[in-house]
């Protein structure tokens, strides 16, 4: 299903920020915003279906990385939306703009739900990074900081998982 450009408005702001800038920007920041509520569903999935002996502590491990990345799809839409760009905040909208791969339905054990959310929470953390230098480089460093704040989040959460198969 096509999605909207995001490129098709951006709204009239005082913001010191240049349109030039604030363009690209917008772009940057919709794309982070589909891998961050991408994210947040594939850590929920693996939350819900995770078996075996470690469930419990499993279960509420993925719940907690959940929670840790949630209040960033928030953040990143109204960093959009005050940059004067239109956020693309669906779950149809982050699915069509996901970089991340999707979610295998065929899997059960602790094992292969901590693998799979390491990949994706090591794919996240290459992908906010590069975000961040990119959004200095547009001359944001307020969006360059949230991307930074995020970074440090996620980094601590990819510790905490491959701690697990260390
Ligand atoms: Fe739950």
């Amino acid at each position: 299903m096509a999605v909207a450009d995001t490129k098709t408005k951006i709204y009239q702001s005082k913001i010191d920020i240049r349109l030039e800038d604030r363009e690209p920007l917008v772009e940057l920041i919709n794309r982070q915003l589909a891998d961050t509520f991408d994210l947040y569903s594939q850590a929920k999935q693996a939350h819900w279906n995770v078996k075996g002996i470690n469930f419990f502590q499993l279960h509420e491990l993925f719940d907690a990385l959940a929670a840790s990345i949630e209040p960033y799809v928030d953040m990143l839409a109204e960093r959009v939306t005050a940059l004067g760009g239109v956020a693309m905040g669906t779950v149809r909208m982050a699915a069509a703009q996901s970089t991340l791969s999707e979610y295998p339905s065929n899997i059960s054990t602790g094992d292969e739900h901590l693998r799979v959310m390491t990949d994706r929470v090591a794919a996240y953390a290459k992908s906010t990074r590069e975000a961040l230098r990119h959004a200095g480089e547009l001359n944001d460093p307020t969006t360059e900081d949230l991307f930074t704040e995020i970074s440090r989040e996620v980094d601590k959460n990819l510790y905490f998982l491959e701690a697990h198969l260390n």
